[in-house]
């Protein structure tokens, strides 16, 4: 499988089989991969971060308080970026450290900070592999979820024989093509709206509204993430496109609505993110409207509903669509759930001192016809991680008809 655009950031630490990391990062490398390389102290002295960086293209961290580092890409930002953490080796220290939750280091606070997937890829000693002490730290990392990969018998670095040995590089990049080939939306073709529209005036002047599109941008990148093929119609925003997304821009409603009416076809997943104006202005002037001493008024005509007329086709996809309110929250999604036909809604408050329109963060309460669920005021991208992880479960479950335990587990 291909690993094209993939955030791989890759934990060394300090054993032996350090010197077998340089293999992995060449085939991730390979496979379109893009990896970033965190050492410890200890790894340090089994291979060098130099060799790790010509390999990766990119500078290795080793320090958690470095200024110049940190300038470039702060520890919390590495730990975002990551679409999966793998830290190989890991030894025996390092799985008691993670499990409680030490954070002395860059990688141990990393790992504490991700909200990614952690595989690790334990390699040490086979007896200290036994120690309860170790077996009880590899049970308790297990129910925080993080995945592990080996370790495997065979001759160990200290020439003893059992089961401690890491997984050679080419079985830990097998592994790590499984994780991303088993992508909940994989296949799935979704259509996103995000940012204002400008309805135009005159060439100069327009009305638009407080959209950023930084919601519907984190929801593209989500959709990503779970393996979905995006198309993100974005109106007039100043974001830069996340990776993997094919993005179209539009000014207005109505351009808006063209491209997603182009998009719909073979479109399985429609997520309605966008603050779309309700009203046009009737014929907009020509030419820039020259100032008078005198009232003046605007005649507006509604704009089509896009999310509605999508969820209104003969065969729709699945509809998710936002509900942005300053009251009665609730109330008024459930009600655009239940007029407009969707499958699900997300409500969000606006204007309020926190979220919504602009910020950085905001929450959301999603709403279908069985159940609800809120998700906590948070980093607009963790919360589009959240929210997809809900609506996938969703879809697959509309898709499958069927009572699927796992997938709707913890969402009734
Ligand atoms: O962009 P940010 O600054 O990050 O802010 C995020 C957000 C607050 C804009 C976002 O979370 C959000 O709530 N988007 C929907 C905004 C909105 O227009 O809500 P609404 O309640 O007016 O519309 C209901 C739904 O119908 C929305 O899914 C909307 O996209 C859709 N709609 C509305 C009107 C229209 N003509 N066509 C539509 O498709």
């Amino acid at each position: 499988m291909n690993l094209q655009g993939k955030n791989i950031l890759l934990g060394i630490t300090g054993g032996i089989a350090a010197y077998k990391i340089p293999e992995l990062v060449r085939l991730l490398k390979k496979a379109g991969a893009n990896v970033r390389v965190v050492m410890t102290h200890a790894a340090q002295q089994f291979v060098t971060p130099l060799t790790m960086q010509s390999l990766s293209g990119e500078p290795v961290r080793t320090e958690l308080m470095d200024p110049e580092q940190e300038s470039t890409m702060g520890h919390i930002e590495l730990a975002r970026w990551a679409d999966v953490i793998l830290i190989a080796p890991a030894t025996a220290n390092f799985l008691s450290q993670m499990t409680h939750g030490i954070a002395n280091d860059l990688l141990t606070t990393l790992c504490l900070a991700a909200d990614s997937e952690i595989i690790v890829a334990p390699a040490m000693n086979h007896v200290m592999w036994r120690h309860p002490a170790t077996q009880v730290n590899v049970e308790t990392l297990k129910g925080f979820g993080v995945q592990f990969e080996g370790p495997v018998p065979g001759d160990l670095a200290c020439g003893e024989t059992g089961q401690g040995r890491m997984q050679e590089p080419e079985e830990l990049f097998v592994a790590l093509q499984h994780y991303f080939s088993q992508s909940i939306l994989s296949g799935v073709n979704v259509v996103i709206t995000a940012g204002p529209t400008y309805e135009a005036i005159d060439p100069v002047r327009f009305i638009g509204n407080r959209s950023s599109g930084k919601m519907g941008f984190a929801l593209a990148e989500a959709f990503v993430r779970a393996g979905a093929n995006v198309s993100l119609v974005a109106g007039p925003v100043s974001l830069d496109t996340p990776q993997g997304v094919k993005r179209y821009d539009v000014e207005s409603a109505e351009q808006m609505s063209n491209q997603v009416s182009s998009l719909l076809s073979g479109c399985d997943l429609f997520a309605a993110c966008a603050a779309v104006a309700d009203y046009r202005v009737v014929d907009s002037a020509q030419q820039k409207i020259k100032k008078q001493d005198r009232e003046m008024s605007l005649q507006l005509i509604p704009n089509e509903d896009i999310l509605a007329s999508v969820a209104g086709e003969g065969n729709p996809p699945f509809t998710l669509g936002f509900a942005a309110e300053t009251e009665n929250l609730l109330e008024y999604a459930q009600a655009k759930l239940e007029r407009k036909k969707l499958d699900v809604i997300a409500a969000n408050l606006v204007g309020a001192e926190e979220g919504g329109f602009g910020a950085e963060k905001n929450a959301l309460t999603v709403v279908w016809n069985e159940g609800k669920v809120s998700l906590p005021m948070q980093n607009k991208k963790k919360l589009a991680r959240e929210l997809v992880d809900i609506v996938a479960r969703l879809y697959l479950q509309k898709k499958n008809n069927t009572e699927n335990y796992r997938l709707i587990q913890g969402l009734k």
